[in-house]
């Protein structure tokens, strides 16, 4: 048995202050869930301290006088909730397994900037500014709309007014926004313009600061969908055995030829060009064969897709791996997302392999991925914010295509389930290595998401005969902020 690092021996890892600079609906508050996220899909510690909640403790609905400068009032509460939200952060930097803070704020005076480095310095922590700036009408407008519907400023009100307030409140802001520019040279900082249609960046030291910006400079917000599915059912599959490099049995045959049918039925966006891509093993060509063929889309083989490595176990059932290796099939079940096959690999270790593929998945438009269960699982875990101790337990059924349409506050999911039966390869923590010729359930419930974050899900029951039905089975809301 060996058992990778955990989380928190990441003391190769400096701490960060990650300070959000920008007008109010330039995409601030979705640039930092998202860093987040991604910080701790990859095992770092991060944390947002958004200064607006902090404000929201005394001013639950403030208008738009409150913002402005011209109020002694407004601009004192403002100062305070500032002061609360950097108090608590310095203290959560105590603890040393603590990694990356992100101030989420406006900041959008050079004083106020001056103020907040001085704190850091004080403290001995790094820092990172990064500003979003942005002029492009359509997309300050969509913010504002997401914004008078989703608010906790705005909650109860008359949307129109709700927009016409936060507006208002924008002009207020205008009056005393001072862009980071050459006077502020001594910061570290990334500037992105227009969502990453000019990125001007100063001073990078470290590592981790250098991985962020090339994240950030990833992002975009244009619509799109990922589309994730694993390959058909292979012949290994009915036999119970894991890894190798089977064809597709009968079934699976079955899956890929329905495939674009299921793609079509999910909703593809108008005239957007879209990519298949695939890991390495013939079972993922095969089921992306005729989504090749039939829709003329382009298709990338990626190394990185490959199924996690079973090392010795390769080719073995759990049955087997059971008798052979009792001590580590405990170990496996003790702690799934760290333990590593002998000679092969763990969860952690796939996540770290994976990261390339999420900064190109962050870069493109409509995806759609052929790949296998592990992979799947740790797809679905960067978007969904899925903790660790759950992904690797998650049921990713056979033959069902998943529809990813990530949101401003989150990941849309729909679900679409092929009628084509399929052996379930998925075994729950602490049972029997019993292989079970199932049909494969749908994902249950409480792997979605955590209890505030579920997603929609939909099912689509398609077969070759009668395709005209798409019912749809749940669906329960979008993930919340
Ligand atoms: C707020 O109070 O909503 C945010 C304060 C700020 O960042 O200016």
């Amino acid at each position: 048995m060996s058992i990778s690092p955990p989380s928190s021996d990441r003391s190769d890892v400096t701490q960060i202050v990650v300070v959000m600079v920008g007008l109010p609906a330039r995409g601030k508050s979705l640039i930092a869930g998202k860093v987040k996220r991604y910080l701790r899909w990859t095992s770092v510690k991060a944390e947002v301290f958004n200064v607006g909640k902090y404000r929201r403790t005394d001013n639950p609905h403030p208008d738009a006088k409150f913002f402005d400068v011209n109020n002694p009032e407004g601009e004192k509460a403002r100062k305070a909730a500032a002061e609360a939200a950097v108090a608590d952060m310095l203290k959560w930097f105590q603890d040393k397994d603590n990694k990356v803070a992100i101030l989420d704020a406006t900041n959008s005076t050079k004083s106020r900037r001056k103020w907040i480095h001085d704190k850091i310095m004080e403290a001995n922590l790094l820092h990172l500014f990064v500003e979003s700036k942005c002029d492009d009408e359509e997309l300050i407008m969509s913010n504002i709309l997401e914004v008078k519907t989703s608010s906790p400023d705005y909650i109860g009100q008359d949307p129109e007014a709700a927009a016409k307030d936060f507006r208002d409140r924008i002009r207020n802001y205008e009056k005393v926004y001072q862009t980071i520019d050459e006077s502020e040279k001594q910061l570290t900082y990334v500037k992105i313009i227009n969502i990453g249609a000019r990125v001007v960046i100063n001073l990078i030291q470290d590592y981790l600061q250098s991985r962020l910006v090339y994240y950030l400079t990833n992002l975009h917000i244009k619509p799109r969908s990922i589309w994730l599915s694993r390959h058909g059912e292979s012949e290994f599959n009915l036999e119970g055995k894991i890894g190798g490099d089977a064809n597709l049995s009968e079934r699976g045959e079955r899956y890929a030829k329905l495939l674009p049918e299921l793609v079509k039925r999910s909703g593809l966006p108008k005239d957007a060009p879209l990519t298949i891509w695939t890991s390495t093993l013939k079972r993922t060509s095969q089921t992306a064969q005729h989504l090749q063929k039939e829709l003329g889309w382009e298709k990338l083989q990626w190394k990185a897709l490959d199924e996690l490595d079973s090392g010795v176990c390769d080719g073995m059932t759990y049955q087997e791996i059971a008798e052979k290796y009792p001590e580590d099939f405990q170990a496996r079940d003790d702690d799934k997302y760290n333990y590593r096959y002998r000679g092969g690999e763990s969860y952690r270790d796939v996540v770290i392999r994976l990261e390339p593929i999420i900064m190109e998945l962050e870069r493109s438009e409509n995806i759609i991925i052929i790949t296998h269960q592990a992979i799947v699982r740790c797809i679905f875990a960067y978007f969904m914010e899925i903790p660790q101790e759950k992904s690797p337990w998650m049921e990713v059924p056979l033959h069902t295509l998943m529809k990813l349409t990530p949101k401003a506050y989150g990941t849309e999911v729909e679900r679409f389930k092929a009628d084509i039966p399929a052996v379930s390869t998925w075994r729950p923590k602490g049972s029997t290595a019993k292989h079970h010729d199932s049909i494969s359930e749908g994902m249950p419930e409480s792997v979605v998401g955590e209890p505030s974050k579920v997603g929609i899900q939909k099912a689509t029951n398609v077969n070759e005969k009668a395709m005209g039905e798409v019912p749809t089975i749940e669906m329960v809301g979008l993930p919340l902020p």
